[in-house]
């Protein structure tokens, strides 16, 4: 077996949030996650996408546990080497955090910022000396949540989304 499919059977515990854990996701959760994924956000990914990110970053794929074992909320990242988004010019090794949700039952118990945290910790691990992420523009919650954990708006991507809405690429140094 290779050290990252170990690694995603461990089922490795991070932090405790209320009544919350916060751990590195598996690949039992996957179905959990794909639905949270539907059930929070338009943006949609295939099966096998959810896998990859898994296999490749499992430190940066985590999920919260509820009590009664239900998976309450994800984050997924990608470790990418490209022009830094902090410095004007020079490459970097950059965490991208793909996607982020919590059902919505679960939101204001501090999990999101915890996942955010958490994942920031593993994409350290992994070298990254800076994440970032895009955000609807309309997105006050999540673009909230961002500002709290020093992210700042680094430009604005036009049309980014399907739909036509524009995108904030927020960003911060790690
Ligand atoms: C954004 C999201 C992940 C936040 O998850 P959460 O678990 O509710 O977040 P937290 O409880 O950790 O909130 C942390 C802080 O974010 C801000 N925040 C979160 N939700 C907010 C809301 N509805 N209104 C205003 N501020 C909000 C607050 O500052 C909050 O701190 P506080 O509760 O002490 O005031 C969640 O709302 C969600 O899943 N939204 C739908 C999917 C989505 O938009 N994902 C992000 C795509 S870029």
């Amino acid at each position: 077996m290779e050290v990252a499919e170990k690694e995603i059977l461990q089922n490795v515990i991070l932090r405790k949030v209320g009544k919350y854990v916060i751990r590195r996701c598996t690949l039992e959760d996957l179905p959990d996650v794909i639905a949270i994924n539907w059930a929070a956000l338009p943006e949609h990914y295939s099966d096998s996408f959810f896998e990859d990110r898994l296999r490749e970053s499992p430190e940066t794929f985590l999920v919260a546990e509820s009590e009664d074992g239900k998976i309450a909320g994800y984050i997924m990242c990608r470790v990418e080497y490209g022009f830094s988004h902090l410095r004007r010019y020079g490459l970097a090794r950059k965490g991208h955090i793909v996607s982020v949700a919590v059902l919505e039952e679960h939101r204001r118990f501090g999990i999101g910022r915890a996942l955010v945290e958490e994942a920031i910790k593993g994409l350290k691990q992994r070298g990254c000396s800076e994440v970032y992420l895009e955000v609807r523009v309309s997105n006050e919650p999540a673009i909230r949540l961002y500002k709290e954990l020093d992210f700042q708006t680094s430009t604005v991507h036009h049309g980014y989304y399907r739909d036509g809405e524009n995108a904030y690429l927020m960003s911060r140094s790690i």
